[in-house]
Formats: C-alpha cells, structure tokens, sequence
C-alpha cells in the first residue's frame, strides 16, 4: 500500500480565508487537533508575513510534536532565513516550502521577470534552503497555467537542487480533473529526475473541482495532497481534507494502492473545532462533515435506510466521528449516560469541567425535549473555552413588539462589580449590544453576524456567531442557546472578552 502524504495548509492558506485571522492559541489548538487526527506535515504559516505568524509557527513547532511542521517562504533569502528560523527547534522534522511563479502571465506581471532569471532564483532558493533543512518542498505557482517545457525545467533543476517534494499547484482553481491528471502523468513521463522526489499537488476551489482534480493527480502518481480542513482558503478555498480522505478510503476499489493515515474518526470533531475558532460555519450540506450529511429526510430514504442502511448511506456516519442520528440523551439520562455517551464521541474533559459541562446538559434537557450529539458538541466546546471572563453576564431583557423601538437592559459583572445599562435599538440584539457598549466602553464594529440552528426541531439550540474589530483587532465569539437573544448577547460578550484580554 503507498502512503498519501496529508500536508495540512489549514493554518496558512486556510488562514488566508477572507475573514478568518487566529491567534497563537488557536493556531497551536488546531496544530494538536491535526497531529491527533493524523496529518503529516503541517504547514503552520508564512513566517516572513509578519512577526505574529513568525511566533506562532515557532510556537507550533516548538510543541507540536508528531508531525513535520512546515514554514513557507519566497524563493528570498529573508524568507528562508525567517521561515528556518521560526521552524528549527522541531529539528529533523521540519521543513521549508519555497515558492515560485512560473506562468508566463505571473512572470510578466507580477514578478517582471523572464524564465531564465525565474529558473536562477528558484535554483538559487533551493539550494540555500537545503544548506538549512533536508526537506524541502519546491512549488512551481501557477503550473496549471505555465509553459509545459518551462515547468518541466524548472521542476527538474528544483529536485536538482535537492528538493524532495516537488509541489504542482493550481493557484487558481483553473484546472479540470482530466487536464490535471495529464499534467501529473506529463510531468512523471518528462521530468528526467523526479522519481527522487515526491509529486504534491495544490489545488484551489474556484471551479469547485479542488477535490477532484486532486483525486485525478494522485490516479496518476501523486503522491502528496495539501489540503485544509473544511477546505477553507484563499477566495472559494482548497481541497477539503474530509472530502479527499474520505473519497480515497470509500473507494478503494478505484484507490486500490494508496491509502492516507488519517484516523477519519477525528474528522468531524476537527471540523468543528476550525469552524469554531475561524467563525466560518460549515453548510449543512457540505460533503462529509455537514450536519445533514447523514440525514434522511424523504420517507422514501428513511424506509430505506431502516431497512438497510447501505440502501442511502455510502460512509457509516461513525467513521467520520459524526454522531449516529436519531435521540441521544434527554432530561431522565442521568450523569453517567451523559459522560458515557461523550466518551463515545471522543471527547475527554477533566472532572471539574465535565461537573459543569453535565449541570449545562440538565438545563438543556429541561428546554429542550431531545438532546443530540451535535447539542452535546456545543456544550463541551462552551466548557472548553479558554477565553478570560472580564466581562460575565448577569441579566438580560429586552422588550420589543409592533410599533416599539426594542428597547434591551443589561447586567454585567467585571471583577467583583455589577454594571448595568439600557439601550433601544433597531432590533433586540442591537438594543443588547448597544446596552453592553454603554458599560465596556469599548467602540466595537460589528463585521458578521449570523445564526445557524444547530439541530432540526422547534426547539433547536441557535448558533450565533459574531465578528467584531475594535483596538485594530477583529475576533470571533461564538454562543449556542435555544434562545437566540441569549445566544446573541453571550456571543458578543465572548468577543469583547477577547478584545478585552489582548
Ligand atoms: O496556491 C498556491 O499556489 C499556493 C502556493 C504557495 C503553494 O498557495
Ligand atoms: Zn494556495
């Protein structure tokens, strides 16, 4: 069986998701979380880009451990240096990925330079990162759109050089699977040396083919795929790590040779945990990890699926760690159905936590008459939470109706002192926040706001997710209750908090 390596870009080109931006904390969260579901290189960031990135690539490589952790850079000394420098202390199991453009309409306009002088740098980059590292990846930018000859050149003198993973990316989702195999099959058959590295591919979403054309690069000799969990990334995003994983190992009878070390039962609690952090929520239809990816709605499919499941269902929802469908837990399930069934989902919480984390579960059930896994999900991530309480609140209570202005009263407490305020508003939850500006005193702009039901039913818990900018910093909170003014009003208070405490 020949290994596909998984090469995890979520915390560099996920990160440069329009909208997304996570701290140091989170980026080493999601590191860990992509270490226990199994990928194998992680690419942690752009060191050069700023000094925040430097730090917390360094900090992921400095407590990472289980994976090769990655640094990008230009094909500059700067770039090589910093990104060396921010990934060295994980010493053998670090690497540098050097990228260069070599599309005629990059080279032209972007870089303004002619091949020769493309080639000479990239020869030049190579060779001086590999005086740093052993690993080191080469990626031609843009090689969906580059002059064959020229990337074959350019892919050769690379692995010359000492690269030993040559990276073929489709910058611009511009490729198609079966033009994006050949390529692949192309580049195996013309390039003299490159069974001395290994062929990586990269693929953009912006055709909706990332996950395709992926699939069709590693049919004809891939045999490294970048990708990101929940196939976040630049404009429409890269190929989904879920989605690739999952399609390697549902058909092995088509990817008989190959197979990922992806422990897939991981794949929706990792899901969850980028979405948390990033804000961006997952669709419900999204293959693999979307909430209705297991369900059935038409009574022709639910007969079906209780006949047999195979009749609908093509991947066991357990294998992806989603939660079976159907009543999981309501308000006579005692504490230790409550622990036993979060054992079952892989979640592991210290006593004090899982007290709280059960006393939350209790006054669900009292609202709400099922509890399902995905509401447990959103318990445990309220309780796993590591952001500062400066503020907390205490009360809320808005009025509003036909012919009103909503008017919102707010109780808080920050470090022992109860503050309170009353706003109106264009509607309850800008009365709330404009209430809750009144007592921080901090000018917040609010970017996105939205709000998703986490289960079906009347009784559903809503999920609000928020994102504000205030002191130059934008950040993200994130609140489940089944009432969505509490929801709304905790979510920001989540953000303030982090404002707040940076
Ligand atoms: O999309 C791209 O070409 C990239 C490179 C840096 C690999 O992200
Ligand atoms: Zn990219």
């Amino acid at each position: 069986m020949e290994k596909i390596i998984i090469f995890d870009t979520t915390l560099r080109d996920g990160e440069q998701a329009p909208g997304a931006s996570l701290n140091q904390k989170e980026k080493l969260e999601i590191a860990h979380q992509l270490v226990h579901v199994g990928v194998d290189i992680i690419e942690a960031g752009f060191p050069v880009s700023s000094k925040g990135d430097f730090e917390s690539v360094r900090l992921v490589a400095s407590k990472v451990k289980g994976a090769t952790i990655c640094g990008l850079a230009r094909c500059l000394k700067k770039d090589i240096d910093a990104a060396y420098q921010a990934i060295k202390i994980a010493k053998s199991n670090c690497r540098i990925h050097i990228f260069l453009a070599t599309s005629k309409i990059h080279m032209k306009y972007k870089l303004k330079k002619t091949e020769d002088e493309v080639l000479k740098l990239a020869i030049e980059a190579v060779r001086y990162a590999k005086s740093k590292t052993k690993d080191v990846e080469f990626s031609a930018e843009d090689a969906t759109r580059s002059e064959r000859e020229f990337l074959y050149r350019i892919i050769e003198r690379a692995i010359d050089e000492g690269a030993t993973t040559v990276n073929i990316p489709d910058t611009v989702g511009y490729s198609d699977p079966e033009e994006f195999g050949s390529l692949i099959s192309d580049i195996k058959n013309n390039v003299s040396n490159i069974d001395k590295a290994v062929i990586s591919v990269h693929c953009h979403n912006d055709l909706g083919l990332a996950v395709a054309n992926s699939l069709a690069a590693i049919k004809n000799g891939a045999r490294q795929v970048e990708c990101t969990i929940n196939g976040i990334g630049e404009r429409a995003g890269n190929a989904s790590m879920e989605e690739l994983v999952m399609a390697i190992k549902t058909r092995h009878d088509i990817f008989s040779g190959v197979d990922s070390s992806i422990n897939t039962k991981e794949l929706y609690k990792t899901s969850r945990l980028v979405s948390r952090l990033t804000g961006f929520v997952v669709a419900p239809n999204k293959a693999i990890v979307g909430l209705n990816a297991f369900r059935h709605e038409s009574g022709i499919h639910q007969d079906g699926v209780l006949k047999e499941k195979q009749t609908y269902e093509i991947i066991k929802p357990q294998d992806v760690g989603f939660m079976e469908s159907g009543i999981v837990l309501g308000k006579h399930s005692g504490r230790h159905a409550f622990s036993a069934r979060l054992q079952s989902l892989g979640v592991k919480l210290p006593q004090n936590k899982l007290d709280n984390a059960f006393e939350k579960f209790k006054a669900l059930a009292d609202k709400k008459k099922t509890v399902y896994d995905e509401d447990l999900f959103s318990i445990v991530e309220e309780e796993i939470k590591v952001t500062p309480k400066v503020w907390q609140l205490i009360e809320f209570k808005v009025s509003s109706g036909t012919g009103m202005a909503p008017q919102a009263a707010i109780k808080l407490k920050s470090k022992g002192k109860i503050h309170t305020a009353i706003s109106s508003g264009d509607g309850p939850v800008d009365a709330c926040y404009k209430a809750i500006e009144k007592i921080i005193r901090i000018k917040a702009k609010l970017l996105d706001y939205h709000i998703d039901s986490v289960t079906s039913g009347k009784d559903a818990l809503g999920e609000v997710n928020v994102k504000i900018s205030a002191k130059n910093k934008s950040v993200i909170g994130r609140t489940a209750s089944t009432d969505i003014i509490e929801a709304s009003v905790k979510a920001y208070i989540e953000a303030i908090n982090k404002i707040a405490a940076k």
